[in-house]
């Protein structure tokens, strides 16, 4: 199987990120996958305006998830934007795009609803996404919900193209399984950075401990019984907890006597030993640049070697001169 995901370079990596992303991301890799992950600059630049800051961010980013665990001898680590044949592609497929199929995407509507201005390339972020699909014949698409539409409209931009030219591009699935936890954030709603209610893998310790132990609770003395599926606290514990683990602390909430300020030290504590490891990867990968630079290196090659190929053909089928 052929696996590729774009990682927006928006800084700040939280437990969403890792259980709802990363983890699998590595899981793919573990399976025996050709991986492609890079890091979306270009997409970004749909909603970011700040030169310094995206260069940094996106540096940083490749470090987080190389700290992570993302191992860049086992898949390929690049930066969209390392990749000239996206640009490329992006522009055959939007020949092929029925602006009716972009006016349906949520994402884009709902970022319009927000007041964000609607210029072209907030509108062309599908195409620009089929592009980063197509281009390595991927099969599967991990991704979050809010992006399995762009996946679909990938689906379609493929199709229309195939129908056109040959059967050039593979159809690729979304990939979005169900063990995957939505975590929810210190105020019970979904974990992201627009709601600020993240707890962040590589910030620093007293600032996790800070972002864990104003996770919600209500006002239930310790002495009460407490019904674990409707606390916040129980459903973050429970992504560090094996069947046992959860089992174990489902039967403390209900038997009473459980104090909510044990619950948050023992996340504290779980969160430390789980990522204590990447943490410290990551303060070494920060007097190493030159080592991140040279696994985008190595990872662009690597997938430039999928895309050139498959590009000759596609300018071949469009009938542009290849030199
Ligand atoms: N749009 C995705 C997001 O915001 C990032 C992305 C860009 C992506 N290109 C991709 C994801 C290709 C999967 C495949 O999360």
């Amino acid at each position: 199987m052929i696996i590729v995901s774009g990682i927006q370079p928006s800084g700040n990596l939280h437990l969403g990120n890792y259980f709802g992303a990363v983890q699998q991301f590595i899981q793919l890799i573990e399976e025996g996958h050709t991986c492609y992950y890079f890091l979306a600059n270009y997409h970004a630049l749909t909603t970011m305006r700040d030169g310094a800051r995206l260069r940094e961010l996106t540096r940083s980013t490749a470090a987080d998830y190389l700290a992570l665990g993302l191992d860049p001898a086992r898949c390929a680590i690049y930066l969209q934007s390392d990749m000239p044949e996206v640009c490329e592609l992006q522009w055959f497929l939007t020949c092929q795009t029925p602006m009716g199929l972009l006016e349906r995407c949520h994402a884009y509507k709902d970022k319009i609803q927000q007041g964000i201005p609607a210029d072209h390339g907030l509108f062309a972020y599908p195409v620009l996404m089929a592009a980063d699909i197509l281009i390595v014949r991927a099969n599967r698409v991990p991704v979050g919900q809010d992006q399995k539409q762009h996946v679909e409209v990938t689906r379609d931009i493929a199709g229309y193209f195939n129908n056109c030219y040959g059967e050039l591009f593979t159809i690729p699935e979304p990939y979005i399984p169900e063990s995957v936890a939505t975590v929810p954030g210190r105020d019970g709603r979904k974990m992201s950075k627009s709601y600020n209610n993240t707890i962040e893998l590589f910030a620093k310790e007293e600032d996790v401990r800070q972002q864990i132990f104003s996770i919600v609770t209500d006002s239930a003395s310790v002495a009460e019984p407490k019904d674990p599926d409707c606390s916040v606290l129980y459903s973050i514990l429970k992504l560090f907890c094996d069947a046992e683990g959860c089992a174990y602390w489902a039967d403390r909430f209900r038997s009473g006597g459980l104090s909510y300020r044990e619950v948050k030290q023992a996340i504290f504590e779980r969160y430390m030993e789980r990522f204590g490891p990447a943490r410290e990867r990551r303060r070494q990968l920060e007097s190493r640049p030159d080592y991140v630079d040279e696994v985008l290196r190595k990872g662009v090659e690597q997938a430039r070697k999928a895309a050139q190929p498959l590009m000759k053909q596609v300018r071949d089928a469009v009938g542009i001169p290849t030199n």
